[in-house]
């Protein structure tokens, strides 16, 4: 894999322009490259994925902003194949964790271990010590193994033994779970949902892309042939250039009354904090990137909203037996906020 990284940063295009490019200039050409990058991330998933394009451009934008991802899923939907799609297309380290109860959190962080021979302790870097991490079916593991990832995932580092570590630069963890287990499940604490920048399910497709996933596995899975198309630096990169793009101020206070309606919305106990503003100011960036734009559009906020903001809503017990849900809540904002023109 380190091989590969090193080969494809090598033949990666050059980043400035010849000529005497003026700055503003430069960085439309890095932006043009890092939208090249999410094309061929996107359509090199595409190659597994059948009808989910909507979805994997909500799980590259999360990528492009530095967010997690939470996939909520009945079995069988493909969560796990489309995030093995996506560490497949990168050139970059993957582990994936499969969560069950007995899992302890120095299985995710890491041990530090005696040796006989030197006398010391020694660090063994457990699965977070990676670029993309697999938490499949995380509501399987206690409440104590969660909170080790879900620090993990907020701090970008992690401490053992009194000792703080680093994770590495780009660290996106794309955890599932399952909706329909309750039995020997743990749903994870709704402070703890605040650390996914979004969540969103897959669905089942449409017939014809059903009868396509059959065609494509008529003879072996089509993950098992999939290559990479973007090295770890390209990924980087194309995270700086999110972050390039602009929001107007009409559009962060758009942002900010989105949010905070949910916070005096009926039926809500809890309303999103401004963790949900920032994650879904910066994910509507990575948008407008892939979209070709320099400067983020109600559009992108809009397409996000659902998935930034529902999963942080605690709803009332008497809302939840009424039937109504933290979805409602955020499309009634979306209805009721009036967009900037
Ligand atoms: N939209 C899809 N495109 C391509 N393959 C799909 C799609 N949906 C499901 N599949 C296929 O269905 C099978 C099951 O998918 P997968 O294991 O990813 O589901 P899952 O959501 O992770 O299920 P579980 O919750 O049980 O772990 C895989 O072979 C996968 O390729
Ligand atoms: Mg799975």
């Amino acid at each position: 894999m380190s091989q590969m990284t090193e080969s494809m940063a090598a033949a990666a295009p050059e980043r400035t322009p010849a000529g005497p490019g003026t700055v503003a200039e430069t960085a439309a050409e890095q932006h043009r490259q890092a939208r090249e990058v999410y094309h061929r991330i996107s359509a090199n998933i595409a190659r597994v994925m059948q009808g989910q394009a909507a979805a994997t451009r909500k799980l590259l934008a999360a990528l492009a902003s530095g967010g997690h991802v939470l996939l909520e899923d009945y079995p069988g939907t493909g969560k796990t194949t489309l995030a093995k799609a996506l560490a497949r297309s990168i050139a970059a380290r993957f582990k994936r964790i499969q969560f069950t109860p007995d899992l302890l959190p120095s299985d995710i962080l890491g041990v530090s271990v005696f040796s006989q021979r030197d006398q010391l302790f020694h660090f063994h870097e457990g699965p977070v010590f990676t670029n993309i991490l697999l938490a499949d079916e995380i509501n399987r593991a206690s409440p104590r193994t969660q909170s080790a990832l879900l620090e993990a995932m907020g701090e970008g580092q992690v401490s053992v033994d009194g000792q703080q570590r680093e994770l590495a630069d780009l660290f996106f963890v794309i955890a599932t779970e399952n909706p329909v287990e309750f039995r020997g499940t743990y749903p994870l604490p709704e402070a703890q949902m605040d650390r996914f920048a979004m969540q969103f399910s897959l669905g089942y497709v449409q017939s014809a892309d059903e009868v396509a996933i059959l065609t494509a596995q008529e003879h072996n899975h089509p993950l098992t042939h999939l290559q990479p198309v973007a090295s770890l630096t390209e990924v980087v990169a194309l995270k700086r250039a999110a972050g390039d793009i602009r929001m107007s101020e009409e559009l962060k206070r758009y942002t900010v009354e989105l949010v905070s309606a949910t916070r005096t919305a009926p039926g809500v106990q809890l309303g999103a904090s401004p963790r949900a503003s920032l994650a879904l100011m910066k994910a509507a960036q990575a948008l407008a990137l892939f979209d070709g734009l320099e400067f983020v559009t109600p559009d992108q906020i809009q397409e996000l909203a659902v998935a930034v903001i529902a999963h942080r809503l605690v709803m009332e017990p008497q809302a939840r037996f009424s039937g109504l849900t933290a979805r409602a809540v955020v499309e009634e904002a979306l209805r009721k906020v009036k967009v900037p023109v």
